[in-house]
């Protein structure tokens, strides 16, 4: 059956699309820890796919048989390009598209794609009825509470008009491009964008724990996470296991992990062949190694790695230092408070 965001599981746990992270090994990671989870892929250049880009391509390869329901998202300006990759990713098989509106990086910015189409109201809205008309899949949006500052009025028209343009799903990120990331995410616009659609939308921001979740959900269709799972990708399963009543137990011990670790980066190797995925995997790894005596020292070790092999050999060496003490849980680096 056609995947549809009205039909899908509530509350949706989506995890959100991060450039240079949520490849196809790190999405199937996910996945294979708690298949409910929503994928989206890294953003990925409309004008790209549509000059035939190798390198763009490749940011859309997926697994059809482990990362189902995936959402590709696209990024650009032009209606023409943002149509006919939208029939493009419709051929390959990928199950959704979503537009980012919320890209704050300088160089985006500058091309006036991601979070410049919330200057350009116009546009943005034209990309998307052009997508919507281009394709069966459902398009939803992926945006910020605005551009430069909070102008919530202005902000809860703007999200009115996405859904009379055709957009199936919003997922908004709770600070403004300007904030970057600093600052703390503000669920508040969020929640009351959603007192004035029909459609679902789903909140964004500064999720690193079930409890965070949980406090967050409030009247929304589902919550999106990103920099909570580096480092800690079963922070998934245990909010999936809390919104739809069950129970989950994460491993705590670093040999307990270890298989999760090694997996990432033999599917990297897969994808990205040995010398590309390890040199990737060392970032995750980063991310992974923390939180006991002795991490920063494996830290160094690990970002020395080069092949698979080696990796299973330093990675057991920490493991039987270990022994089965628990790893005290440390939130990614990425948050910066
Ligand atoms: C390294 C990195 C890459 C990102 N890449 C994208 C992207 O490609 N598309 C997008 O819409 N947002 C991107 N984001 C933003 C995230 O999707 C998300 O909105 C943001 O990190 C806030 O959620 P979090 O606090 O759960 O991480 C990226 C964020 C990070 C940290």
């Amino acid at each position: 059956m056609a995947f549809s965001w009205t039909n899908a599981k509530r509350p949706i746990l989506a995890l959100a699309p991060m450039a240079g992270y949520t490849d196809t090994a790190y999405r199937q990671l996910i996945k294979g820890i708690e298949p409910r989870v929503i994928c989206f892929t890294e953003f990925t250049s409309a004008d790209g796919l549509v000059h035939n880009s190798k390198m763009t391509w490749k940011q859309l390869d997926f697994n059809p048989n482990e990362e189902r329901p995936l959402v590709a998202q696209i990024f650009g300006k032009r209606p023409e390009n943002f149509a006919r990759a939208a029939q493009m990713i419709e051929e390959m098989g990928i199950d959704a598209i979503d537009i980012n509106m919320g890209c704050p990086a300088k160089k985006v910015v500058s091309s006036d794609h991601g979070s410049a189409l919330l200057k350009n109201p116009c546009r943005a809205i034209e990309l998307v009825e052009a997508t919507v008309k281009a394709t069966k899949l459902p398009v939803s949006v992926k945006t910020r509470i605005g551009s430069e500052k909070l102008d919530l009025p202005w902000f809860i028209q703007f999200c009115k008009d996405l859904e009379s343009a055709g957009v199936a799903l919003l997922s908004i990120h709770g600070r403004t491009a300007k904030q970057m990331y600093t600052g703390k995410a503000d669920w508040e616009p969020i929640y009351e964008v959603k007192r004035h659609l029909k459609i679902p939308v789903i909140g964004n921001g500064d999720i690193k724990s079930v409890a965070d979740a949980r406090k967050k959900l409030g009247n929304l269709d589902g919550v999106m996470v990103g920099r909570g799972t580096m480092g800690n990708p079963w922070l998934m399963a245990e909010i999936a296991a809390d919104f739809y009543g069950e129970t989950y137990v994460a491993p705590k011990t670093f040999a307990e992990k270890l298989p999760t670790y090694l997996r990432h980066a033999e599917l990297l190797v897969e994808y990205k062949g040995e010398e590309h995925g390890m040199k990737e995997m060392r970032k995750h790894f980063v991310h992974l190694i923390r939180g006991f005596d002795g991490a920063s020292e494996a830290r160094a070790q690990v970002v020395q790695i080069s092949t698979l092999e080696e990796a299973k050999r330093v990675l057991n060496e920490v493991a039987e230092k270990l022994k089965d003490a628990h790893v005290v849980d440390t939130p990614t680096t990425f948050f910066k408070e």
